[in-house]
């Protein structure tokens, strides 16, 4: 896989909390230049474990009282077919942690529809997307990511045909050991992004971390490794521990 072109902004943090409390600053950073300069921002939030902290600490105060939340628009970058009440949803994660808490039109919270056919809910998203951004660059102004141990990202796993996806911003995805479906923003259209934020943390995560990000010529393509912004700015904040291995490669 070829290096990216750009290498990207690889911030690493001592632990998970000063990583969190890191991006939540970042996020109120992005938000706050975007509303000022266009008087809107889009993001796109993240499901897995790694932004729990982060997405706590932006329904906190000081930052809670600093975001121009009522100018925000939330996407996610991917879902489970779940409903939006099970433990796995995305969407309830996010809800529960910070977006119920805080004084956001609901107008501006765009979940996908889980309650219908993974196909019907992944075209709608997509219509949905094409409706609010249009042909407009970049398109959303902040994804948070997450990073799977395979190199996943979203719902882009491996050996997925969504990674070459060329036309749609949104398809089905499938993962062999969930009984679920998920549906997933392809590279296509993360990349259309004005900043993509990689948010990785745990020992875990070390092998990855440094094959994402130090590649050897031969390794195959990982999920992640195809997220890069057309003309966007590509950041990986990261723990102490995940990015143990990339001390010993520098
Ligand atoms: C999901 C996420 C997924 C996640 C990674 C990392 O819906 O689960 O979109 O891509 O970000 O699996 O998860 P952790 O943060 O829990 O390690």
């Amino acid at each position: 896989m070829a290096a990216y072109p750009k290498a990207p902004d690889v911030r690493p943090f001592s632990d998970l909390e000063s990583m969190s409390r890191a991006a939540a600053r970042f996020f109120a950073s992005v938000t706050d230049r975007a509303v000022e300069g266009k008087g809107r921002c889009a993001v796109a939030l993240s499901g897995g474990g790694t932004p729990r902290r982060t997405y706590e600490l932006l329904a906190t105060p000081p930052l809670k009282d600093q975001i121009p939340w009522d100018r925000i628009d939330f996407f996610w970058g991917d879902e489970r077919c779940v409903p939006p009440a099970d433990e796995r949803s995305n969407q309830r994660l996010a809800r529960e942690l910070f977006l119920d808490a805080l004084p956001i039109p609901p107008g501006r919270i765009h979940p996908l529809q889980t309650d219908l056919s993974p196909r019907i809910a992944a075209r709608n998203y997509d219509v949905l997307l094409r409706h609010f951004f249009g042909g407009a660059f970049p398109a959303l102004d902040l994804i948070l990511l997450g990073l799977g141990e395979d190199g996943h990202t979203a719902s882009l796993f491996p050996g997925s045909d969504a990674l070459h996806e060329q036309e749609l911003w949104v398809v089905e995805a499938h993962r062999s050991d969930e009984p679920f479906a998920r549906l997933t923003m392809t590279p296509q259209f993360i990349n259309r992004s004005a900043t993509i934020l990689f948010l990785v943390a745990g020992a875990a995560k070390a092998r990855i971390v440094q094959n994402i990000l130090v590649p050897s010529s031969d390794s195959p393509s990982l999920p992640a490794q195809f997220i890069k912004p057309m003309r966007g700015q590509l950041l990986f904040f990261i723990d102490r521990e995940a990015a143990r291995l990339l001390k010993t490669t520098r």
